[in-house]
Order: C-alpha cells, then structure tokens, then sequence
C-alpha cells in the first residue's frame, strides 16, 4: 500500500477509493469511479443495501442493476460493511445523510458517526473528503479534530505560503450536486467545486475529482466549498417561494402563472424560470438552507430570506387543500367525507424517492380534515414506513376509468409522465391540478381547477 502519498498521487490510475454512504448520492459516485478504471469499495452501516450491492442489485429507480453488475463482476466495485477495510483505501469519500432532527436543527450525527468509524483506521497519506451537504466549518470544525483523534495531523492553513505545508493526511470538502432523474446532467457533466483545509488537501481532492467529472472548481477552503453549496439550494428555495407566492396572487387576480414565467423565460438574459408546486420536497431544498440559519445563530444574525422563503413554502400544501375545499364546494360537497384520488406521492416527477414530499404533508391535512383518499404512484406500490407521517402500508389503487369515475376528485400532486392526463381528465368528475400538468388537455377543461 502506497503511504507515501502526496498530492499527484490521486492524478494516478488504479486508485483505491473508498466510498462511505451508498445512496442517492454514494452509489451514482462510487460507480463513476468504478467507469473510470478505479478500485471501488463502498461502505455502508445497512447490511441489507450490501448484499444487493454484491448480488449486483439496485435499489435507486434510475441506477442501472446491469452497471453494478459489470463492476461487481469485473471487481471494480464491491460493498462492505467492515469498515476496517478503510485501512484499505487511498481516497475515503463521504456520503451519509444530513438531515434535520425534529426541532429542525442540523441532525450531524451520521457525519460524526462516519468520522468516528475513520478515525481509528485513518492511515497516513490519506485523502479524507466530506460530499454531505451541510453548514460552513462542518469540515475543521467537527470531522477535523475526529480524525485527528488518530494522531495524525492535518493543519488548517491556506495561502501561497502554506502551499507544501506537511500533513499527515489529506481533508477536503466537495458537495455532490446530484440531480436524481435528470438525463441532461449526469455526474460526469456536472463541475465540482472543491476545498482543501490546507493547498495540498485542495490539490489532492482537485486531483481525484479532475479524473470522473468535466470540471473541478477550487475555491479556497473547505467554508467556501460549504457555503456554495448553500448557496445554489438557498438560490433554489428563495426563488420557488416567489413564485409560490406569486402564484396565490396570480389565483386571486385570474391570470395564469405558468403563462406569464414562460412569457418572462423568452428573456434572454438576467432572468431564470422556477415553478410553483404544492410545497417542497426531496432531501435537499426543504432542508439545506436550514443548515446555514441555524449556524448564523452562532453568529447574531438572522437570514431572513431564508425564513420568510420557509414560510411561504410551508405554506403551500395548506393552499391546496383548502383550494380542494373551495372546488368540492362548488359542487355542493364538503371536504370532510369526501372520497379523493392523489396521483403521485414522489416529491417529483419520475422519482422513486419520498423524503419530504409534499403530498405526505397534503394527506395528513387532509386526513385531519376528515377527507377519504387513495392514492396511485408507479414508483411506490405501497408506502413504506416513514420517519414524520403514518402511512405504512397504504396501497397504490390503479388508475383506470372506473377507478377515477368514483371519486369526488382527483388531486394531481406529482406530473409523473407516465400519466395520460386526457384520460384522466376524460373520466374524473373533478381534477385539481397542482403541476399545470393538464395544459395540454382540450377536453373537458371546465372539470380542471388549477391550484
Ligand atoms: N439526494 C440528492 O439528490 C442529493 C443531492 C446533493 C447532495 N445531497 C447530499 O448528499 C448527502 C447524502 O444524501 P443521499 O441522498 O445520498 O442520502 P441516502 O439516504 O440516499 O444515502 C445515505 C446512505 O448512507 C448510509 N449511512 C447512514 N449512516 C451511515 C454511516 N454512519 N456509515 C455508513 N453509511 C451510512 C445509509 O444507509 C444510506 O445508504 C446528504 O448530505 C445530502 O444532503 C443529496
């Protein structure tokens, strides 16, 4: 095993990189890796995705089982969880979760976890890099001194003076910019912004990532790769709340919102489309720029845009139910003991991922508000158990028009493609529509409430 590594020595081929965290994230990277000729192994504390792994099976909609195949079997990649074998590696990247606990703090505890299991198997010349999206100093400040707790060094310095500082180890961080589902941007397309604690933790990492994606942007510190971070998932979660905002105005005034972003979207410059929708979903907008609120605490100030974006989406799903209401309403039927549809539980199109969707949100209100429901999802034949909402082992109901005759309405949440909206317009009674999913349909537009 190489112990003499320095910098150039990620340029090399043959790596062995150790990949911490096999999911939405972890597993897209580790098989790049493996594509790029690399010696992959990926670590992860549930035994279960392990097994897959190593059976050459996926458990992500849109990661190819035929791709782990390949690599299990021409043993460029394998899963494990012994995580002693990170003795074994020249890279170790991390990809565990960061969510929010039920106060809606930063819930760190997976990255201090995956320190800790590092820390006693941290060997010298090592490239240590934390991908988990988080609040600036999570690096230096928390998996820095868990690391160092091996006796090994790595000072944070920066400057053209510290250019050749010696380290022990290499630790850098680099967020992962993954957009599950989107053809366009795949890994290997998308730039990677990178951050050393020190130049040559920032060189070693620019090196390994320089080898699996088309770009890689130094910045200079690890604080400065976090906060970009936040700052594009910030960017994201602002802009949606203006236009949900817009959006209730726009309802209220009867203009269409969709048709004015596209009219506003023939701007060539200075101008970038964001869509209303029922809330936010997916692990990263609703969550991320609550990493950076809570951190300014520590700092006496206060991000106010990040608040008043939290209260506007927030917000959103109470919209649609009420606009359920008022529709059932006007046909002389109250939502309490009304019989619904949802279509799409995802929190968005073509996923196969629930984590904050939503539609859970609009279920539970509408649970509470004595509404009857079934839902359909091609992604999610059953409910699984969840960690805020009770709806284990709920069933999707097939969507055909005997099905969709029979209720009060249908409530479009999520715009799966795979949904003919004609039919489903054709032969609902009622359809709430919170994606603009239906602009297309000509038929029976009087049935369509768009919300
Ligand atoms: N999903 C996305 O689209 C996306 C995009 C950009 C950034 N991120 C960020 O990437 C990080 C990972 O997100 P994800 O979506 O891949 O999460 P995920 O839940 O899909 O995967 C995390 C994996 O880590 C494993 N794990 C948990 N604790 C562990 C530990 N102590 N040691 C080893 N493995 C452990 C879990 O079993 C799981 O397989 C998060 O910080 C997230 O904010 C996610």
């Amino acid at each position: 095993m190489a112990t003499d590594r320095r910098p150039e020595f990620f340029k090399g081929t043959q790596l062995k990189v150790g990949i911490i965290g096999c999911g939405y994230v972890g597993l897209p990277l580790a098989l790049r890796f493996a594509e790029a000729g690399h010696k992959v192994t990926g670590f992860d504390t549930d035994p279960e995705k392990v097994k897959m792994l190593n059976a050459g099976k996926s458990y992500i909609e849109h990661i190819s089982q035929n791709k782990i195949q390949q690599f299990v079997n021409s043993r460029h990649f394998g899963a494990t969880t012994d995580f002693t074998r990170l003795k074994e590696v020249d890279a170790i990247l991390i990809c565990v979760p960061t969510p929010l606990n039920d106060y809606r703090e930063p819930d760190l505890s997976y990255v201090e976890d995956t320190a800790k299991s590092i820390s006693p198997n941290l060997q010298r010349g090592q490239l240590v890099v934390l991908e988990s999206t988080t609040y600036p100093g999570t690096t230096e400040e928390l998996v820095l001194p868990i690391l160092e707790q091996s006796g090994l060094r790595c000072p944070i310095v920066s400057g053209p003076e510290n250019e050749n500082v010696p380290v022990d180890f290499f630790l850098a961080f680099s967020p992962e910019r993954e957009d599950p589902g989107n053809k366009q941007y795949g890994l290997a397309q998308i730039p990677k912004v990178v951050g050393g604690v020190n130049p040559p933790s920032g060189r070693a990492a620019q090196a390994i990532y320089a080898q699996v994606v088309s770009r890689v942007v130094p910045v200079s510190s690890t604080r400065a790769a976090e906060m970009a971070k936040l700052l594009e998932n910030i960017f994201r979660c602002v802009n949606i709340a203006l236009v949900n905002e817009l959006k209730l105005l726009c309802l209220r005034m009867g203009v269409d919102v969709w048709e004015v972003i596209e009219a506003a979207s023939s701007k060539p410059f200075g101008f970038m489309p964001f869509y209303p929708g029922p809330g936010l979903g997916g692990h990263c907008i609703p969550v991320d720029p609550f990493y950076l609120s809570w951190k300014a605490r520590e700092y006496d100030f206060s991000t106010r845009f990040i608040e008043l974006a939290g209260e506007v989406n927030t917000a959103m799903p109470y919209h649609v139910v009420d606009s359920i209401g008022a529709a059932l309403n006007d046909h002389k039927k109250s939502l309490k003991g009304s019989g619904l549809l949802i279509l799409g539980v995802a929190y968005k199109k073509d996923v196969d991922d629930l984590r904050e969707s939503p539609t859970l949100k609009i279920m539970e209100i509408l649970q509470k508000r004595g509404a009857e429901f079934d839902y359909n999802d091609p992604y999610f034949p059953r409910i699984p158990k969840l960690r805020h909402y009770d709806f284990e082992g709920m069933e999707s109901v097939p969507v055909n028009a005997d099905m969709l005759g029979k209720y009060d309405a249908v409530i479009i949440a999520t715009d799966h493609s795979s949904y003919d909206y004609a039919a489903i317009v054709d032969a609902a009674k009622l359809v709430v529509d919170t994606r603009n999913a239906t602009r297309r349909v000509v038929r029976h537009r009087h049935k369509i409430v768009p919300c």
